[in-house]
């Protein structure tokens, strides 16, 4: 008789339905990789992924992942399940740090009892917080400037810690600032309520809002705006991909920074939505926003040596474009 072939090994993916992690989602099924999404939808979307990968859980739910772990082969995690907002951090810091650092706790806890080893963590930008000398280095000193930065370091910390006791692989990838759409005009961004700058600039172009409220112009940069690092979603994605492949056993506990390397202050943001969408945006200044550093902008020289990642969409126009293009299919969704 034939022996039974083996379950195949799937991947899985914390937060799938979210902006980042779907985009992964469809980067592993593209290339063959078998997928289970693990969410809670409080704020992603079922329709960021197909229905039969998707499992509906919360993470503080710890015997939900023994059964998930018990009834799956899974080799490795790709954990983005968490809250993003810098400015509600500060206001509701318990909200972050439970979901964020508790939730990840949980989850490390269910991948112990299993024997799964192999950990690839969203981390962010906000983990150094403003720093004297830009571009940022992965070795510049992590000093958070809000609970969302923080509670991300620490889960930082806490893999390292596991890697000593019992041998948890993990890479940290600190994104800057993610934008851009799948080009497919498929898949993109949707928060809800949307904080995110180019989002929030399109909306005003089609109509949707009345202005962009631009968030301080009194910092220390050439326009008095904040400055940032954005870098197209399609990008993060191939990292994730590459972060995935590179963990073979032994490699330990890495971080790496993702971005293009380039500042684009708010108003540069502003303009590249007029050239994209060709419609005149209307601006009000208002107070900053609690939390937020004056200029992130990565070097991200060390995935580029020792992974070989290559960002392929790095102009602002081009990210723009594609959020242009789901902005305004999310419109009839
Ligand atoms: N901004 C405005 N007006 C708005 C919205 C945003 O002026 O209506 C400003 C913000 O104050 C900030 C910049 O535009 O200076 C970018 O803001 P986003 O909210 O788009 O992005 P953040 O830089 O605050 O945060 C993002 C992610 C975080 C991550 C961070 C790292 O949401 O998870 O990038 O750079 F930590």
């Amino acid at each position: 008789m034939p022996h039974p072939s083996p379950p195949t090994p799937h991947i899985l993916v914390t937060g799938g339905c979210g902006y980042i992690g779907s985009h992964v989602v469809r980067a592993l099924q593209e290339r063959g990789d078998s997928v289970v999404v693990v969410d809670n939808l409080c704020t992603g979307h079922p329709w960021a992924v197909p229905e039969k990968v998707l499992v509906k859980g919360d993470l503080a739910d710890r015997s939900f992942l023994s059964q998930l772990f018990s009834s799956h082969s899974i080799k490795a995690v790709l954990h983005f399940a968490s809250f993003i907002q810098v400015g509600e951090s500060v206001h509701a810091p318990l909200k972050y740090y439970d979901n964020n650092v508790a939730g990840t706790i949980s989850l490390l806890d269910a991948m112990s009892e299993a024997g799964v080893k192999k950990f690839l963590f969203s981390s962010t930008a906000a983990v150094y917080g403003t720093q004297a000398t830009v571009p940022i280095v992965e070795e510049a000193p992590l000093r958070p400037g809000n609970p969302y930065g923080r509670s991300k370091l620490m889960v930082e910390e806490i893999l390292r810690d596991c890697g000593q006791a019992w041998g948890l692989e993990t890479v940290a990838l600190r994104y800057f600032n993610a934008a851009g759409a799948h080009p497919s005009g498929e898949i993109g961004e949707a928060h809800d309520p949307e904080t995110h700058l180019i989002p929030l600039v399109l909306q005003t172009a089609a109509g949707r809002r009345d202005a962009v409220i631009i968030n301080g112009e009194d910092y220390d940069t050439p326009d008095g705006t904040c400055v940032r690092d954005y870098i197209h979603v399609c990008d993060l994605a191939d990292a994730h991909l590459l972060a995935l492949d590179s963990m073979k056993g032994g490699s330990g506990n890495r971080a790496y920074n993702l971005g293009n390397g380039a500042g684009y202050s708010v108003r540069d943001v502003i303009d590249a939505c007029q050239r994209v969408t060709g419609k005149s945006i209307p601006v009000k200044t208002g107070p900053r926003r609690a939390g937020d550093p004056s200029v992130l902008v990565a070097s991200s020289e060390r995935i580029t040596m020792e992974l070989a990642w290559r960002p392929r969409f790095t102009s602002l126009d081009k990210i723009v474009e594609d959020a242009w293009r789901w902005e305004r299919k999310l419109a009839g969704k």
